[in-house]
């Protein structure tokens, strides 16, 4: 349990050049998706294998290893979490796709949901939350203890950035779910922005700035 930040050389390098002030929309679509399908592939690295028999090329039997009877949804936060969606669905194709919708009160920084839509057998189910930016933490808390009340018992978050107040704040409420993230950075400005940080994640997904 806990928080990993991934230290791999290609996140570290992808996770800077997102950091560049005049990215252009697609460049900063296609690393978010990058980076997400290398955060799924770390949040998915104890998924039990099972061993089956198939026939192979040469139509003799092979013994091949399959991931063994994981349900997975993936729940990206309306709207920034989208842009993280297409890159962990190319990594668990399966997935059934959970949406939470909470928009941030500015002067207030809390969080309030105005939309929750989960696919059934939650209690069966591996939620994978996806937010680029854990700021403040106070959405991704709502997040998990809204799968939490709709009987999810396994959750994983996975981030881009985080901030360590937003890190505290989740792992003080949640201490069973684990964070993926590509880069802790240093704190929050007084807007609730991380610093250095990425800008505005939804407005450069979308390209709405
Ligand atoms: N949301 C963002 O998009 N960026 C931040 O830095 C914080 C919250």
């Amino acid at each position: 349990m806990g928080v990993h930040e991934l230290t791999h050389p290609l996140v570290r390098h992808k996770i800077g050049l997102m950091r560049e002030a005049d990215i252009s929309t697609k460049k900063f679509r296609e690393l978010a998706a990058e980076l997400a399908r290398l955060l799924a592939y770390e949040a998915c690295g104890d998924f039990p294998l099972e061993v089956r028999t198939i026939t192979g090329w040469d139509g003799n039997p092979v013994e091949i290893e399959q991931i063994k009877g994981k349900k997975v949804t993936v729940v990206p936060i309306l709207r920034a979490g989208i842009g993280m969606l297409d890159g962990v669905l190319d990594m668990i194709p399966n997935a059934k796709v959970s949406v939470v919708g909470l928009a941030r009160n500015e002067e207030t920084l809390e969080a309030h949901t105005y939309l929750e839509k989960f696919v059934g057998k939650l209690d069966e189910r591996l939620a994978l939350i996806l937010d680029p930016m854990l700021a403040t933490g106070g959405s991704m808390e709502a997040t998990i203890s809204m799968l939490k009340r709709n009987g999810c018992r396994q959750i994983r978050v996975l981030a881009l950035v985080a901030a360590p107040e937003g890190l505290s704040r989740v792992t003080a409420a949640h201490p069973d779910v684990d964070i993926y993230v590509a880069a802790i950075d240093r704190c929050l400005n007084g807007h609730g922005y991380i610093l250095p940080g990425l800008g505005d994640a939804g407005d450069k997904i979308f390209g709405t700035k």
